[in-house]
């Protein structure tokens, strides 16, 4: 801490100066997490947040479709990305015209898209979800045809969870969570007797059914506060883990984790230079935007 600490004080000090607020993902470093953010979160959480802000400014810690989202929902506000590089393979993944060629395919059926995405593919689409209400949101379309896109591990585990409806997805995936495997995870429960493995619904379908519970990020930090378990295996991104283990001595983290190189290029530095020089402003197009709120805000009224 004695490294963060500078930063972290000039970092608090520059935020009431601009009158800006830090909204960071769970994935963000501990030293952004417990140092200097306002407000922690999931995909779903961080953009009802957005709403509700009232500062001038909003400097988001995590991934560009977050800050996109942000500023979808919130478009009078300064929506600063510390590093313009911080992507996401999901979003890369699909354009607006992919989610056109799977209307054409499948005419009719809704799009339900993942908020890993971009503000063109949100306005493209007809309603958005997150990890923590992919299901309801599927369970709820008036339509036995349903179109998930672009994450098809996600669209496969909801398919498990509504088995009412067909669900066609995209053919699209995230790098980090599609590297575990469930032999992995068969091996390390046979070698860590009595762990508890708690998987994000990102990952592979046979993944997610070796794990004895999957949810958001947010989802599986509260599980792990409410169940206390022994010994814990986050099948997720490295620093959730490192978030929460101070405060939960009796639990004991183990096990392997895979790091985002997108959410970690969001370091402490890169934040205090995004204040200081108030870069880089987050732009979304006003029509874009205003067809992706609706999509966004869809969402967010069908998970009150
Ligand atoms: P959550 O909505 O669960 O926080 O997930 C976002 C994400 O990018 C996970 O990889
Ligand atoms: Fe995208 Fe995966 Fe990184 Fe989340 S963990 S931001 S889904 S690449």
């Amino acid at each position: 801490w004695a490294v963060y600490a500078p930063y972290v004080v000039a970092i608090n000090e520059l935020k009431k100066k601009r009158g800006a607020v830090i909204l960071a993902h769970n994935y963000m470093t501990p030293d952004i997490y417990h140092g200097v953010a306002d407000f922690v979160g999931d995909s779903l959480q961080l953009a009802i947040k957005a709403t509700e802000v009232e500062d001038d400014v909003i400097v988001q810690c995590g991934v560009h479709f977050m800050a996109e989202t942000s500023k979808i929902l919130n478009p009078r506000k300064t929506v600063l990305m510390p590093d313009m590089e911080a992507g996401c393979s999901l979003a890369s993944s699909i354009t607006a015209e992919g989610v056109e060629q799977m209307r054409a395919k499948y005419p009719g059926a809704p799009v339900v898209t993942y908020v890993n995405t971009t503000a063109e593919v949100k306005a493209a689409s007809d309603i958005c979800c997150t990890s923590s209400n992919a299901a309801q949101i599927v369970a709820a379309q008036d339509s036995d045809t349903v179109i998930m896109t672009p994450d098809k591990y996600l669209a496969q585990n909801v398919a498990k969870q509504v088995p009412g409806k067909k669900i066609v997805w995209w053919d699209g995936s995230c790098i980090v969570h599609e590297q575990y495997t469930a032999q992995d995870l068969k091996e390390f429960r046979e070698w860590n007797p009595g762990t508890r493995i708690i998987a994000h619904p990102e990952c592979p379908p046979d993944v997610v059914a070796e794990a004895d519970y999957s949810g958001s990020t947010s989802g599986i930090i509260s599980y792990v506060e409410n169940e206390k378990p022994e010994k814990a295996m986050l099948v997720t991104e490295c620093s959730m883990a490192s978030n929460i283990s101070d405060a939960l001595p009796e639990v004991d983290f183990i096990g392997p984790c895979n790091m985002c190189p997108f959410m970690k290029k969001i370091t402490l530095e890169k934040v205090l230079y995004s204040l200081h020089t108030m870069t880089t402003p987050v732009e979304v197009d006003a029509a874009v935007a205003d067809k992706a709120r609706l999509a966004v805000q869809r969402m967010i009224d069908l998970s009150k």
